[in-house]
């Protein structure tokens, strides 16, 4: 039996338990209470309250604008919804590069005021004492390597990274990096298959991906993207399993249409 199916409450251990078995780990994000009840009910293993919240939710081009106090509101609304997922939530852009001790508070925030049930967070070696130092006070961190969106203006684009030798090399010692200081699991988004395997079979830590291949421990989409409600954004990596845009934009017509020829409500709809 997997361990997905007898769990009641996934944490680290049993994610870590995932890995050791070979067991692979679904995630997805979610931003509000009705989408998380969703998602969480539907049997995913980790949540993720990302700071792509900010293009989603918030209709911004990058994930920097979004600040802590909108992440800890994104975040409370997701964790009162959630019976069975990890909670994971984004350190926005700004909220912990400062240094170790902003990286803490800020992570003692989104615990103490959202009760969240881990972090994540952007970058390799120069986030290392952020993290130990957010682990020294019990708070679980995810890494996020790779194509990192709060580094958009330093990359200038969107494709695909660590390609070359010297980036991919970078890249695996970040890994171990990240993994010695403590970290739980790590994001690899956007880069080569045959690199992120390599990385998933190196590390003993889950490794997640997102357009990173299936040689990795778990994958994480966008729940907007995988579901069809954004049809402006279709990456090669991407599989969406519905189209909600056309669902939900058919039934807002056949609304406006019941109510402009005085079909809706009808009698058995009123008081
Ligand atoms: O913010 C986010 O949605 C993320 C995922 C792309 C991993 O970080």
């Amino acid at each position: 039996m997997s361990v997905h199916k007898v769990v009641k409450k996934i944490t680290t251990h049993i994610l870590q338990e995932m890995k050791a078995k070979g067991e692979k780990i679904s995630m997805l994000t979610a931003y509000d209470f009705s989408m998380a009840r969703i998602v969480d009910g539907a049997g995913i293993d980790i949540i993720l309250v990302g700071d792509s919240a900010s293009n989603v939710m918030a209709g911004h081009e990058t994930t920097l604008p979004i600040t802590l106090d909108q992440m800890i509101y994104h975040a409370g609304a997701v964790i009162r919804a959630v019976n069975r997922a990890l909670v994971v939530v984004d350190l926005p852009f700004g909220s912990y590069q400062g240094n170790s001790k902003e990286a803490l508070n800020s992570s003692i925030r989104i615990m103490k005021e959202a009760e969240a049930h881990a972090v994540k967070l952007e970058g390799g070696r120069e986030v290392k004492e952020s993290v130990e130092r957010i682990l020294s006070a019990g708070i679980p961190v995810m890494g996020h390597l790779g194509l990192t969106p709060q580094s958009i203006y330093k990359f200038g684009t969107y494709t695909v990274r660590a390609k070359e030798e010297e980036e991919a090399k970078r890249l695996i010692e970040d890994a171990h990096i990240l993994q010695e200081a403590g970290c739980f699991a790590i994001v690899l988004e956007k880069i080569p298959y045959k690199l992120a395997a390599r990385v998933a079979s190196e590390l003993t830590i889950p490794i997640i991906g997102i357009g990173a291949g299936n040689g990795v421990d778990g994958q994480v989409l966008v729940l907007h993207d995988m579901l069809g409600i954004n049809n402006e954004f279709s990456p090669r990596f991407l599989r969406r399993y519905a189209n909600l845009y056309e669902v939900m934009t058919s039934a807002v017509q056949n609304y406006v249409k019941d109510v402009k020829a005085k079909d809706f409500p009808n009698d058995s709809e009123q008081y």
